[in-house]
């Protein structure tokens, strides 16, 4: 019950006064007392609050008037009724009462009755005006509440309406054939323009290899030092491999807060968004997205990051199917070459023991070419056609083409007819057969008109022809054949240049002159009879060794000048393949120059091998090597499926990978099992 009385205080500094008072009230009100200005301000601004005071107007120390200003001034008192007690001569000062902040007034000595009305009638009234506030401020409260929802609602409006803008502006990228690291522009910068998601345009895309290890394909925004071109995201430690491993999108404040983190970006810190690559339940990378440190994600970032992901996955799901394309028709294209050379080589096989003739004089022909002034795409086509000019022997009884000593002229005339016959096997409209055939059918032809099958002279004989002639003679007489030895190349050149404007078209010799030590360092790149450790470079080495990545250096010398070369041509293809992948050149360049290495590595390997069986190094020695080589290839030939796999993720760890195999082949296999070669010579 007193609880839900209210509570009066009563100022007066006459104690009998505050006896009557209270003695009047207490009733029916609870009731405090003050005896002066300080102590009733101190009662009112303590809990709980009056609900209402009375407060008599002189006092000692501070009267009422100054008590009720104060009251009114502090928020805390400032809506509790003040009713004066006024003496008669107070009367007149009743204005200032109510300037002070008063509500009413009560004469001392106090009527009762007129006491408990005018009480009532104020505490009635302080009970609807706090009421009627109470529903002002309820209705205020509602009125923020609807505002606050409209305002979220307009913000949450403006997001969508920018995510959509967004995702389109990355969908739409999709249209252009793009290399990776602008798709990767593209979608930072678009990202970077949404105000609400604090992001850089600074980023890294990751792929993932066969073993599902990511490969850093392209990056944005860093700098140069930190741009470890296609280097692999250490498995495990890198928050992008946690991204991949659990398969969805994860957001890190601070890079320098994950232990083991690869990305560290730069001196300062950053946060990192990591989106999974996803494609049914394959994860085909990783794309890393930088913030500002500390930067924190808003409400809708996830969600957003997810549907970025999956337009950004089938982005790079569709280039690089695009990629694999262009690697397959590579491949196509490699293996139509490698069966032309196999073609060349078949027919070959039954004349003479290995396979390099055609290899050589097919580089031959292709170096002439070039000084004759072909462009590059001639020069291709010549190179792969010319392994075919002998395929017509296929049809010569291996009775004449086996035969040791010299022909009778009914077996020469047999012999005259494999022009014809290859020009028969070689019927067809592409290109490549198109101009195989016309070597076949015209290598024999003289410029003076004396040539077989047709005695055609001059011009009339197609150039390839006329440029094949001079190569395939050349490489005949320079190599030992079942009826005789190899020519010294003195010899060899004097015939050549002596049958300028006789056998040959004088324009054709003068450049064979030309590039002379060029075809030497191909002779001994592909000689095919065991190398002596005794013979010396024929010309010194046509190679630069300018701004390259591995620059030769003496003291990689196994101490045998033709092992030399061929360790300096591989240098030469692993340089070719690095300038590819570092320069981003295109998955096809970098492809090629793969492909030559692996071919070469190959040719190199048997010649190597065949220069230890020659000179007693059969056995466990040679047999180790042997297996070096081998495992060498077979890594070649998985990079090879790799490419094939997903081009893009073949890179820097590749290359390094090459150099360091070669190095450690070179300069510790080859040196330990040639420096006893080395010796004898
Ligand atoms: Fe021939
Ligand atoms: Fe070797
Ligand atoms: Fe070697």
């Amino acid at each position: 019950m007193m609880g839900n009385t209210e509570l009066l205080l009563l100022v007066d500094d006459d104690v009998d006064n505050l006896k009557i008072l209270s003695g009047l009230l207490k009733r029916e009100y609870r009731i405090k007392v003050a005896r002066g200005g300080r102590e009733a301000l101190r009662l009112a601004e303590g809990e709980p609050t009056p609900d209402l005071i009375l407060l008599d107007v002189i006092m000692p120390e501070m009267d009422g008037y100054t008590v009720c200003e104060r009251l009114k001034s502090n928020p805390r008192t400032r809506d509790v009724p003040v009713i004066f007690l006024t003496g008669k001569t107070e009367a007149e000062d009743e204005a200032r009462g109510f300037q002070a902040g008063a509500v009413d007034y009560v004469a001392k000595p106090v009527n009762p009755p007129v006491l408990w009305a005018r009480v009532k009638a104020q505490l009635a009234l302080a009970a609807q005006l706090r009421h009627a506030r109470e529903e002002l401020s309820e209705a205020d409260h509602r009125i923020s509440r609807v505002t606050d929802e409209r305002d979220r609602i307009e913000i949450r409006r403006r997001r969508l309406y920018e995510q959509q803008q967004a995702l389109l502006a990355i969908a739409r990228a999709a249209l252009l054939d793009l290399s990776l690291e602008n798709y990767l522009g593209i979608v930072l910068e678009v990202l970077e323009a949404v105000p609400w998601l604090k992001v850089d345009a600074r980023g890294m895309l990751f792929l993932t290899n066969r073993k599902g290890e990511l490969i850093q394909v392209a990056q944005r925004g860093l700098g140069e030092a930190q741009r470890p071109a296609r280097a692999k995201a250490l498995a495990g430690s890198c928050v992008c491999d946690r991204a991949r491993v659990e398969m969805k999108p994860l957001f890190f404040s601070r890079l320098s807060d994950c232990l083991g983190n690869r990305l560290q970006v730069d001196a300062d810190d950053a946060g990192c968004h990591a989106l999974p690559l996803i494609e049914g339940n394959r994860v085909y990378g990783v794309l890393a997205i930088l913030s500002p440190p500390e930067a924190q994600p808003v409400e809708e970032t996830s969600q957003f990051m997810a549907d970025v992901a999956d337009i950004f996955t089938n982005l790079v799901r569709r280039r690089q199917m695009e990629e694999t394309m262009r690697i397959s028709r590579l491949e196509v294209q490699m293996a139509r070459n490698e069966i032309v050379q196999k073609l060349g080589v078949a027919a070959e096989f039954r004349d003479v023991e290995t396979g390099l003739h055609v290899l050589r004089m097919s580089q031959y022909a292709r170096v002439v070419a070039r000084v004759l002034g072909c462009d590059e795409a001639t020069c291709a086509l010549i190179e792969l056609a010319a392994p075919m000019h002998d395929v017509g022997k296929i049809g010569i009884e291996d009775r004449i083409l086996r035969k040791p000593g010299k022909l009778t002229d009914e077996e020469f005339a047999a012999m005259k007819q494999h022009p014809i016959i290859g020009g028969r096997i070689l019927e067809g409209d592409d290109p490549l057969i198109r101009m195989g055939r016309e070597i076949a059918l015209t290598h024999h032809e003289k410029w003076d008109g004396s040539g077989y099958p047709n005695g055609l002279s001059g011009e009339e004989i197609p150039f390839s022809g006329r440029v094949c002639a001079v190569a395939d003679v050349f490489d005949a007489l320079t190599t030992k054949r079942p009826y005789k030895e190899a020519w010294p190349l003195e010899k060899a050149m004097a015939l050549i240049v002596d049958g300028a404007g006789k056998a040959f078209d004088p324009k054709v010799v003068a450049a064979f002159q030309k590039a002379l030590p060029e075809i030497l360092a191909i002779k001994v790149r592909y000689q095919d009879d065991a190398i002596n450790p005794g013979d010396v470079l024929p010309a010194p080495s046509a190679h630069a060794n300018g701004n390259v990545w591995l620059p030769w250096r003496d003291s990689y010398s196994v101490g045998i000048d033709i092992i030399d070369e061929h360790h300096r041509y591989l240098l030469d293809w692993t340089n070719r393949v690095y300038q590819a992948v570092h320069e981003s050149a295109g998955t096809v360049e970098i492809a090629k120059a793969l492909f030559a290495l692996e071919q070469y590595a190959r040719i190199h390997f048997r010649a190597e091998e065949r220069l230890m069986a020659a000179h007693d190094h059969a056995g466990l020695e040679l047999e180790q090597h042997r297996r070096q080589h081998r495992s060498f290839e077979t890594e070649l030939r998985e990079l090879r499926e790799e490419i094939g796999h997903n081009p893009f993720v073949v890179g820097m760890g590749m290359v390094e990978y090459l150099r360091d195999w070669l190095f450690s082949h070179i300069l510790d296999t080859d040196k330990q099992s040639l420096a006893k070669l080395a010796d004898l010579a």
